[in-house]
């Protein structure tokens, strides 16, 4: 088992990494602060995990609370299902919540646990690749509003994190390579050995070798925990985590929630990004070619849908979050390896971007 250490004074926890963890009762044991406990999951994983992690809990009382499955169900009346069980227990401040699951689950129950009697401990047992290098690490939690996702949150960190490689089987397959997808962009914007390393291990990753993912999964932790640790609060460097993000989030949106995975959007605004950096003089257009090359054998798409063109396009990207002033500002790589902090781009550039990628 790896162990990678988030440090952040008081609020400092570890992310186990391996195979098998689910069962290895001590290392969640270790973390709980009561006997009460109740694990949060959803239809689709219940069936499969949760009576592993329901073996390994010592706590006599120990309750359950399985949602919907589904990005739709992030919601405020998720939250309450949670709340409700939680007040009919009496559970009290000593009580902790574990989420099992993706990112959809991790973002309620880290958004509730913040929430409940101001604060309660939380455990991340996340099961999508995603979560595992990205949604469980670093405390963003919160659930959609109806008018804009992740609208209502809160930075609340867990206790710990549980990466265990071997739930990564049953996931399907769009939605693994959708993982690799945040993988790769961790070799981007900060390691480019790692980098280096993903494009030399591509296939073995793909095949769900457990050695490779549990260093592709370590790997991604490190450098997501050092820039967390710099920068709890995204008042600056944190952004660099959302490289290719968007022209991604442009995409999911274009194109209505649900087409393209969150991973899907990300791989090929992370193209478009790396193309508008050669376009600055930054990135050299074999460097490009590479970056694409790598997207395309993850078997991740690696430029926009048609239906998009270039005003629509930036319209859509008008609205982000690292906008100022109405200036739009990207999060660009001067080298593999190495992202600048979010910055104002000429619009020639950018236009020239969009029609590169033919729109
Ligand atoms: P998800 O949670 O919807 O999971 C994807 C699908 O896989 C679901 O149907 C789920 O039930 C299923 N699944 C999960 N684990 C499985 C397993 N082991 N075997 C079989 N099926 C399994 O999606 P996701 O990609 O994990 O997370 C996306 C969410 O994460 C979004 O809401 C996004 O906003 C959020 N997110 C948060 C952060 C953060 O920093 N908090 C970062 C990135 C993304
Ligand atoms: N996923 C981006 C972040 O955690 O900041």
């Amino acid at each position: 088992m790896k162990t990678v250490n988030i440090d952040l004074g008081k609020r400092s926890y570890p992310i186990y990494i391996g195979s098998h963890l689910l069962d290895k009762s001590a290392l969640v044991n270790k973390h709980l602060h009561s006997n009460q406990v109740m694990v949060v999951t959803n239809e689709t994983i219940a069936p499969l995990y949760l009576a592993r992690v329901m073996d390994a809990l010592k706590a006599p009382v120990t309750e359950t609370v399985i949602l919907p499955d589904g990005e739709i169900y992030k919601n405020m009346q998720s939250v309450n299902r949670i709340f409700d069980a939680l007040m009919d227990l009496r559970f009290s401040r000593n009580a902790t919540l574990i989420a099992l699951g993706g990112g959809v689950i991790g973002d309620t129950v880290g958004f509730a646990a913040a929430c409940y009697q101001r604060g309660i401990s939380f455990i991340q047992i996340p099961t999508t690749l995603l979560a595992q290098v990205d949604s469980s690490v670093g405390g963003k939690t919160g659930v959609n509003h109806p008018k804009g996702k992740n609208m209502i949150g809160a930075f609340y960190q867990p206790q710990c994190v549980i990466a265990d490689t071997q739930v990564l089987a049953t996931l399907d397959d769009r939605q693994f390579r959708a993982g690799i997808a945040e993988v790769v962009k961790y070799g981007l914007i900060r390691d480019a050995d790692f980098f280096c390393w993903v494009e030399k291990n591509m296939e073995t990753l793909l095949a769900r070798d457990d050695d490779a993912l549990a260093f592709a999964i370590e790997r991604s932790c490190i450098n997501k925990a050092d820039v967390v640790a710099e920068d709890e609060r995204e008042s600056g460097l944190r952004a660099i985590l959302n490289f290719g993000h968007t022209f991604g989030h442009a995409i999911e949106t274009g194109t209505g929630y649900g087409e393209y995975l969150h991973g899907e959007a990300v791989a090929i605004g992370m193209c478009q990004a790396a193309d508008l950096s050669m376009r600055l003089g930054w990135l050299q257009p074999e460097e490009v070619e590479r970056i694409e090359k790598l997207i395309s054998r993850a078997g991740l798409p690696a430029s926009p849908p048609e239906s998009l063109d270039s005003d629509r396009f930036l319209e859509l990207m008008a609205v982000d979050k690292k906008n100022i002033d109405g200036k739009l500002r990207l999060i660009l790589l001067e080298a593999i390896g190495h992202a600048a902090l979010p910055q104002p781009v000429p619009i020639e550039h950018l236009q020239a971007t969009l029609s590169e990628y033919g729109r």
